[in-house]
């Protein structure tokens, strides 16, 4: 079921994209070679819950941790670890979701440590164009499949893949709504966008193959060639006449 928000649950939403949105600037501006993913993991718990609010993956299908810290090869899910020491070049993304009094975000950056690849930096970059493209023409009315169209068609104009078999998703209070929001898709296709609805916009690009594999620690998931790839995500609600993103 497609819920569609009223002006004073977007009021709330834009709560808790707000603090979203602190926690990976916070992260952003920590992130550098020789920490582990887990202290960044704690650097989102502390900051969340100093604001009076939950990180919404802990527990999550028993999800450990606050944040996913997904390096190079690893598309998402990522758990973080105090084994896991980041180095100079890796491409890290950190994807991370709120509650705040009953309201959910959820969002996502890929950020550079140190000095990476031109390879690596254009994926990225390519990668966030990918979502700005999504939203370019966005507003109610939008087919659903105009999303999946832009984004599928700028990942592989600049020679990337798009991940088919995770998908962005309505979001409310609960961190997963329908409608499923894939990264590929026919122009013209899918339910009509409304004004009111909300929704995760999370464009997952590979430099290689579209595949993924899905880790024995039952979360993580790497690209099937192991080259690297890039995640970028934000919460958006449909308005009269576009969007109003909310995590950024
Ligand atoms: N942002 C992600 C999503 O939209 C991550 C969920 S990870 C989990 O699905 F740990 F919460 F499961
Ligand atoms: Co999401």
């Amino acid at each position: 079921m497609i819920t569609i928000k009223t002006d004073a649950e977007i009021q709330l939403m834009r709560e808790s994209g707000r603090i979203t949105k602190e926690v990976l600037d916070l992260i952003g501006n920590q992130i550098r070679p020789g920490l582990t993913t887990k202290d960044l993991d704690k650097i989102a718990y502390d900051y969340i819950t100093s604001c009076g609010a939950y990180p919404s993956f802990l527990g999550y299908s028993g999800y450990p941790a606050s944040i996913c810290a997904s390096i190079d090869d690893v598309v998402v899910h990522g758990i973080p670890s105090n084994e896991q020491v980041i180095k100079d070049g890796q491409i890290v993304s950190i994807d991370v979701g709120v509650v705040f009094n009953g309201w959910q975000g959820d969002a996502a950056r890929t950020f550079l440590v140190g000095k990476v690849s031109e390879e690596k930096r254009k994926l990225v970059k390519v990668t966030e164009e990918c979502f700005f493209k999504a939203i370019e023409n966005l507003r109610d009315g939008t087919p659903l499949g105009n999303i999946g169209y832009a984004v599928q068609s700028h990942a592989e104009a600049n020679g990337y893949s798009v991940v088919r078999a995770l998908v962005g998703h309505g979001i409310g209070k609960e961190m997963h709504e329908d409608p499923s929001v894939p990264n590929y898709g026919k122009m013209g296709t899918g339910i009509r966008l409304k004004k009111g609805m909300a929704i995760a916009i999370e464009p997952m690009i590979n430099a290689g193959v579209y595949q993924v594999d899905f880790m024995p620690d039952g979360w993580t998931v790497r690209t099937r060639d192991r080259k690297p790839s890039a995640h970028y995500e934000n919460t958006v609600v449909i308005t009269d006449n576009g969007v109003e993103i909310l995590t950024l």
